[in-house]
């Protein structure tokens, strides 16, 4: 192969790469967030920081979902606050540290985490998230 031929076959590898959208496994769900972080299911009295997150039952797993990561992403309203997303192309990486009972299936993010993506007045979003 020349070397015109070569980089034209790496460049469009690069662009095919590029443009691969987010995971197709990426999870369909809701987000809410909570202020009161420590203590913690996963670390008791451990202070875990602000890119924390609690789950349900669907992810908690009899706790061995303590340091899980995710990749979240705020995709638009689940209520009737306008501008419920900050960014919906942004994604925030979050860690299990929580078990949050009442969520059924939703992401409890930490107020910190959620106001990154979404806009707190709106208390609850609809995201995309999947393991990291
Ligand atoms: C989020 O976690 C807090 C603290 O554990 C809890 O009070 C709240 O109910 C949780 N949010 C939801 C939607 O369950």
């Amino acid at each position: 192969m020349g070397v015109m031929i070569k980089s034209l076959a790496l460049a469009t590898v690069l662009l095919v790469v590029a443009f691969v959208p987010s995971p197709a496994s990426a999870i369909a769900g809701t987000a809410t967030f909570y202020t009161t972080y420590v203590p913690s299911a996963c670390y008791g009295n451990q202070n875990k920081g602000d890119m924390i997150v609690g789950v349900s039952d669907k992810l908690w797993n009899n706790g061995r979902a303590c340091g899980r990561r995710y990749r979240v992403r705020c995709v638009g309203p689940a209520n009737l606050v306008r501008n419920a997303c900050k960014t919906t192309t942004a994604a925030i990486i979050v860690t299990v540290v929580d078990y949050c009972k009442a969520c059924t299936g939703d992401l409890n993010l930490s107020r910190g985490a959620f106001s990154r993506i979404a806009n707190p007045d709106a208390g609850k979003v609809r995201v995309a998230y999947d393991p990291i």
